[in-house]
């Protein structure tokens, strides 16, 4: 067999994968076939190091105008003065922006942030940055609050909204736009879009560390995102994915958007009301968001070994430190699900009594492979008239 038929096969195999499972790992989600058409197009072919009208290659004149739409859509969806929609990741916008990150976290008794705990980290560790931003924060975040307490050290604030950016568009979090001097997203999470990332800047603003043109004017802070991304962080910008997240910015624009991210905050409050009622704990007990972290030690499985079974039963999520874990990150007291993927396959809140039934089953019944089979079948049964994306 060809490599290229392996590979292709293997696509096909994925495909399968995903359309037989329930998909609750939190940051995933399923791509409108618009956006994957832009991921696997004629972009791919192209460099263009540079920005729109400054590239460092000839024939950019297409991708200029792609990029340019990208930009205007991002800049629209989330109110903000600048978009820079080069990050090939998350994890890249943040090294863009990032000087020296202070730690925080949640109360043990409440799973919530102290702002007054966090005020007093500030003021003792007198950090040049705060991140405001988590992975398994179920909770909505006061960046007003955030930005009080950078502002009484001089810190400068970044949020990282990778997680919650498609409620926070639609309004339905707290945005960060107006208190943060810059904010990252990833584009693959709840906004839907390709895999990838973006910078924001709800204001333009001289930037605040002194740094001057030849011409001895301060440099605005978008300035030094564009340079810190390129040439700082990257080479040629990825244009086909570039095309795709101004299509996805696009589509988070429409009404159908805000239809689908509501649903995607009703099925994660229904399906949290649901394990509450089967006895599961819920850190913060319960979600403002489309994600909920669930602490297993009441029911005797670390979060591997739930992992684990549930896989086994093509129901996919992932382990999860707890706040204050006592086990290792490899095996974890906890689980975290999201309802992003399975709201796009077009789950409503009904579905989710049955979800969670199957979840509670597989718990339960962890080390028995007969009943485990026979709970995949169930799963399967259930998604199977389901396609991957639903408008
Ligand atoms: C809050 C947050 N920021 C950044 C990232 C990293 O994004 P990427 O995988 O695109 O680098 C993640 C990944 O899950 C995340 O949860």
């Amino acid at each position: 067999m060809s490599n290229t038929k392996k590979i292709f096969d293997l696509i096909k195999k994925e495909e399968q994968r995903q359309l037989s499972g329930i998909e609750l790992i939190a940051s995933e989600n399923f791509t409108s076939p618009d956006v994957m058409s832009a991921c696997g197009s004629v972009l791919t072919n192209k460099y263009a190091e540079g920005y729109p009208g400054k590239r460092y290659y000839g024939g950019c004149e297409v991708v200029d105008e792609i990029e340019n739409i990208a930009i205007e859509k991002a800049k629209v969806l989330f109110g903000a003065e600048y978009a820079n929609v080069q990050p090939h990741s998350g994890s890249q916008a943040n090294q863009a922006v990032f000087l020296a990150p202070s730690f925080y976290g949640v109360e043990k008794e409440t799973g919530l942030l102290n702002y007054d705990k966090i005020n007093d980290i500030a003021k003792k560790e007198q950090p040049n940055m705060i991140i405001a931003g988590a992975s398994a924060y179920s909770r909505d975040m006061d960046f007003k609050k955030f930005r009080e307490i950078a502002d009484s050290v001089g810190a400068f604030l970044l949020a990282d909204i990778s997680h919650p950016s498609g409620l926070i568009a639609k309004g339905l979090l707290n945005s960060p736009i107006p208190h943060c001097h810059v904010v990252t997203t990833t584009t693959h999470k709840t906004l839907r879009g390709p895999r990838g990332g973006l910078i924001l800047i709800g204001k333009d603003f001289e930037n605040p560390f002194g740094i001057k043109f030849k011409s001895g004017k301060l440099k605005m802070m978008s300035n030094l995102v564009d340079l810190a991304v390129f040439p700082g962080n990257q080479g040629g910008p990825l244009e086909h994915i570039i095309g795709a997240k101004g299509i996805a910015f696009g589509e988070a624009l429409q009404d159908s958007f805000l239809n689908y991210i509501n649903q995607v905050k009703i099925n994660a409050d229904s399906m949290s009301k649901e394990l509450v009622k089967r006895g599961y704990n819920i850190i913060s007990n319960g979600t403002d968001n489309h994600m909920m972290l669930i602490d297993l030690r009441n029911k005797n499985i670390t979060g591997k070994d739930a992992e684990k079974a549930l896989v086994l039963a093509d129901i996919t999520a992932n382990k999860n430190m707890v706040p204050f874990d006592d086990k290792s990150p490899f095996v974890t007291s906890g689980i975290r699900f999201g309802t992003p993927a399975i709201t796009t396959r077009g789950l409503k809140e009904k579905d989710m009594e049955k979800i969670v039934e199957l979840i509670d089953s597989v718990i339960i019944n962890y080390n028995d492979t007969e009943m485990i089979k026979k709970i995949k079948n169930e799963v399967n049964e259930f998604m199977s008239s389901r396609p991957l994306f639903i408008a």
